[in-house]
């Protein structure tokens, strides 16, 4: 692994303040390079560098009975259980201006269900890293259901305050200042391939963020781990029903394949309503160059 490229990658993360937290995949998978890819819009200068790390969960049974194994919490296996709740989190509670991010996991231990799936149990800290809250303690539970088919972790999550600064005069000064048609913005690479973004572009990319939580959630099962990687294009529409309206292509990368996956998506946004993902549409795998 290429050590200064982690180093900026991270440095860039912390800047933008995407969450966005590091472990170690159990497998870099295989190339999955097709004749279908497309240059990606970008360089994907934030594609994340490949991971050399096979190791898996070194387990604890002590204690334990079959069917529960406790877990090192700074393991690939809790964090990825952690992506997932920090999505859900986000999805509920997030804004332009406010997004949540995992910052350490205290405990976490599997239960296997049978049929009904695999039982993450976590007990971790959450901070707003945009609004620089404090931190807050929360236990979830993560059930990756089994099957054939694709069906999201089901998270239940509880905090004792999950911590929270009052973003509503940011929130609807964003709202008054974009819902004037005549400002509509249109902007590709959000950061762009220096890692760089203008100050007033930054709502935009934490709602991009927001957005992509929710295809990010949808999408999880027990061999994924996505992270955001950039806003490749984004394009204001006029406004309807008190509601703002964006076309977002977001690149999401997974760190288990290490494969940049585009979604085209279709969101709204007010102060009162907060974030909707009316439609989310699977791109072209990109190849970066
Ligand atoms: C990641 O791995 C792929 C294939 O294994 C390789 O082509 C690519 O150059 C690697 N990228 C980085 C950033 O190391
Ligand atoms: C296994 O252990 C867990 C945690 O101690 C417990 O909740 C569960 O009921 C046990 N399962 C069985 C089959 O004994
Ligand atoms: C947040 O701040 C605004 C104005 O600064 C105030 O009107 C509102 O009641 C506050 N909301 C909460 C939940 O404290
Ligand atoms: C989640 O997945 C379901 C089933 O594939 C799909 O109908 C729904 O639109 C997806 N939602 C998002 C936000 O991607």
């Amino acid at each position: 692994m290429n050590q200064s490229r982690l180093v900026c990658l991270v440095l860039v993360s912390l800047v933008w303040q995407c969450p966005v937290f590091y472990s170690s995949p159990v497998t870099t998978g295989p190339d999955t390079s097709s004749q279908n890819d497309v240059d990606c819009p970008s360089s994907c200068a934030l594609a994340f560098p490949n991971s050399t790390s096979t190791t898996k969960d070194t387990v604890d049974q002590e204690g334990l009975n079959m069917t529960s194994r406790k877990l090192n919490p700074k393991f690939y296996e809790a964090s990825r259980a952690g992506h997932a709740i920090q999505h859900y989190i986000n999805t509920i509670y997030s804004s332009p201006f406010r997004l949540y991010t995992v910052t350490q996991i205290h405990n976490a231990r599997t239960e296997d269900m049978g049929e009904s799936g695999m039982k993450y149990f976590l007990e971790f800290s959450v901070k707003d890293i945009v609004g620089e809250s404090s931190e807050g303690r929360c236990s979830a539970e993560v059930l990756y259901p089994r099957g054939e088919t694709q069906h999201p972790p089901q998270v239940q999550c509880s905090c004792d305050g999950l911590p929270r600064v009052n973003t509503s005069d940011k929130e609807q000064a964003f709202y008054q200042q974009y819902s004037a048609n005549s400002n509509a913005v249109t902007v590709n690479n959000l950061p762009d391939s220096h890692g760089h973004m203008e100050p007033d572009m930054v709502p935009f990319w934490h709602l991009g963020c927001l957005a992509a939580s929710f295809v990010m959630l949808n999408e999880s099962n027990e061999n994924t781990l996505y992270n955001m990687a950039q806003v490749s294009k984004l394009k204001q529409l006029k406004s309807e029903d008190d509601q703002l309206n964006f076309e977002y292509e977001v690149l999401l990368h997974e760190m288990v394949s290490q494969e940049i996956i585009r979604w085209k998506l279709l969101i709204t946004w007010s102060p009162a309503k907060s974030v909707k993902v009316l439609e989310s549409v699977l791109l072209p795998r990109c190849r970066c160059n």
